[in-house]
């Protein structure tokens, strides 16, 4: 990608801010936003040396451009990648990483620049909060779900064999780049899959970004820059909100699991050959089944989630050789389930949840039976 710094979009620009008690720090999202950056730096978060940590495919894709910009300014910057893939994802990375830093003469004030998705953000963000016990960490997302998901909140890590994101810490940016232009080489299976995040903050949190969905389906699925600028800045606000106020009151944060503890059945009963935002897609149907039939939201709310997702891409159905008592099985043992009680969170209706413990078996399979199709 060129990144063209006479790009006339400012107009479709947006800044969230993340107003975390100690370390509140703003997001800045729009198409050509990435041309701000060098300015930005010198200005605001001038550090001696960056070092850019990026996958092996965002390194071509936009990483050499962004080391040459940011040199022809005369920053002094070098780029360390790692294997593009979650299997990069591991302790042996991020010390293979450290020590190419150590060798490279990073020091306490050497700034990090996290460029990629999320397992480069992830990655890049764990080693920041840990290299010389914490050094400045700037995030550059070029996936939708590292922009819409994984870049706000301040969870980093790692996966071991046993599971994923197992070690780990919090850790806040300086600040966060979501340029939307960057997303223009992405998969579309790669759009589909935070599209699906961005349907859950509508159904947790917001009536009109689902029905900004309904609406501009296609021009999102298109990367439409006025319409993905939209969604991108909707969904940091609510995972914003929800992070800063779990801050204060604890436990809220859960709500963002919507769809996700059948999504991650899914994804294990499959042997993770489900992408995760499918097994998300699927999950969301089954929680707002078993909602629907505990008449807490109304059928109809549940019909215009199946032809959004269906609008998407997106699957809505359980693939007929997942079994139910296996999914009911893997529900069980998930790390989330106290005593063998599945901890739930349920739809009331598009906008608005509520998290409960009171999800029979006989329930759950019900609606898994009724997710079910080819
Ligand atoms: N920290 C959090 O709060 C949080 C939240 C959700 C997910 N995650 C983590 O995020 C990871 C998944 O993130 P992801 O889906 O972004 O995966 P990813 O980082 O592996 O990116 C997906 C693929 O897209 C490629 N890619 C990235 N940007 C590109 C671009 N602009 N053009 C072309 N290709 C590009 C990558 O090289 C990779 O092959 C998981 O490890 C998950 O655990 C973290
Ligand atoms: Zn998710």
């Amino acid at each position: 990608m060129d990144i063209d710094k006479n790009f006339d979009t400012q107009h479709i620009w947006h800044t969230v801010t993340v107003p975390l008690l100690a370390n509140a720090y703003d997001i800045l999202i729009g198409p050509g936003i990435l041309a701000e950056l060098e300015g930005d730096l010198k200005e605001k978060f001038l550090a001696p040396r960056y070092i850019i940590i990026t996958d092996s495919n965002v390194e071509k894709y936009l990483g050499t451009d962004l080391l040459n910009l940011l040199r022809q300014a005369r920053i002094q910057v070098d780029l360390l990648a790692f294997a593009a893939g979650e299997k990069s994802k591991n302790i042996a990375t991020v010390i293979d990483l450290a020590r190419r830093m150590v060798a490279l003469g990073a020091d306490r004030q050497t700034a990090i620049l996290a460029l990629g998705g999320g397992v480069a953000g992830d990655i890049a963000a764990f080693l920041a909060s840990i290299y010389m016990r914490g050094i400045p960490l700037i995030q550059i997302p070029t996936t939708l779900l590292a922009q819409v998901d994984s870049s706000v909140g301040g969870k980093t890590g790692v996966d071991l064999p046993e599971g994923k994101n197992l070690i780990g810490t919090f850790y806040q940016p300086r600040r966060v780049y979501a340029d939307i232009r960057a997303l223009t080489t992405l998969p579309q299976a790669e759009v589909r899959n935070g599209l699906a995040e961005v349907v859950k903050y509508g159904m947790i949190k917001s009536p009109e970004l689902f029905e900004f969905l309904e609406k501009n389906g296609q021009g999102i699925l298109d990367l439409e820059p006025r319409a993905t600028a939209h969604v991108v800045f909707s969904s940091c606000s609510i995972k914003a909100e929800v992070v800063a106020a779990d801050e204060r009151e604890g436990n809220l944060r859960r709500i963002l699991n919507f769809g996700h503890t059948v999504g991650h059945a899914v994804e294990a009963a499959a042997l993770y050959q489900i992408p995760h935002g499918e097994a998300v897609a699927i999950g969301m149907v089954v929680a707002s089944r078993i909602s629907v039939a505990k008449g807490l939201m109304p059928r109809g709310d549940l019909e215009r989630l199946v032809s959004l997702l269906e609008g998407l891409n997106l699957p809505r159905k359980i693939p007929q050789d997942l079994h139910t008592e296996k999914l009911i099985g893997l529900l069980q043992h998930d790390k989330k389930a106290k005593a063998g009680r599945i901890s739930f969170v349920l739809c009331k209706g598009i906008g608005q949840t509520l998290i409960t413990d009171e999800v029979s078996k006989e329930e759950l399979a019900s609606a898994i039976d009724s997710t079910r199709g080819l």
